[in-house]
């Protein structure tokens, strides 16, 4: 495992301030437009509306930040996730400091599904599809889509952390990770 750098190894900043201001000002918009999906209708509209503008400003801010915030850095091929899925079941996966391919996977899904779940939101509130019975049931699958990914996502931030002995939900509040050690990705 680390060993290399044993106990109190250098940290190193990984998350910069605005992805981690957007990553708890979605879980919490995502959590209220959750709740309030039967109401009260202004309040899920504008934690709607918020949850949709946070991915926006993600989404560019992949193609304008810089370092571990870049899409560059943690969008793998589909070979290379299924290469990592593998090595996770044989429980002989590397470290990655940044997002790992599964994790940087799960963005993606999630950045996009998202979005369509605050898009067809806001078209209900169309001329065009006000009231309209299929647009309301394709906002709830793809509402109940998010949570089950959220739930995914939930699992496999729990299992990188225990697998890699860090806790990756507080270096998602204050910023920094463990230096990589010699087998680690940096
Ligand atoms: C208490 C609940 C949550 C915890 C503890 C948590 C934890 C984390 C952690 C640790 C990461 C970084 C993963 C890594 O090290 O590669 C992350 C990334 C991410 N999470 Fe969560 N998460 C939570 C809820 C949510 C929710 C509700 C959403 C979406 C609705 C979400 C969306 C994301 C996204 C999009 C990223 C990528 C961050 C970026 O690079 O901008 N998370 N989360
Ligand atoms: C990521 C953001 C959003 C999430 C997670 C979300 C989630 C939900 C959920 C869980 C429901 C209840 C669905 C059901 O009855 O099964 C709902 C209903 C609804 N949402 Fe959203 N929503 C989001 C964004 C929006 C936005 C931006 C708008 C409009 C501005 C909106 C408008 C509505 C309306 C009008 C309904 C009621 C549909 C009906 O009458 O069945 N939502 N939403």
């Amino acid at each position: 495992m680390r060993g290399a750098l044993g106990a109190g190894s250098a940290m190193i900043r990984v998350w910069d301030p605005f992805v981690r201001a957007f990553h708890w000002s979605l879980a919490l918009s995502f959590a209220v437009a959750w709740v309030s999906g039967e109401g009260p209708e202004r309040l899920h509209e504008l934690a709607g509306y918020a949850a949709g503008a946070l991915v926006i400003a993600r989404a560019a801010w992949g193609f304008l930040g810089a370092g571990y915030a870049r899409f560059s850095q943690f969008v793998r091929s589909p070979a290379e996730v299924i290469d990592y899925l593998k090595s996770v079941a044989a429980g002989s996966e590397r470290r990655f400091v940044g997002h790992n391919p599964a994790g940087g996977a799960m963005i993606v899904v999630l950045l996009a599904s998202l979005a369509a779940t605050a898009a067809t939101g806001w078209m209900l509130t169309t001329d065009a599809f006000w009231g309209s019975v299929t647009l309301q049931r394709l906002h709830s699958v793809l509402a109940h889509g998010v949570l089950l990914l959220v739930l995914a996502h939930l699992c496999g931030v729990a299992l990188a952390s225990l697998r890699h002995r860090e806790n990756l939900a507080r270096a998602m509040v204050v910023g920094d990770k463990r230096a990589p050690g010699p087998t680690d990705v940096a």
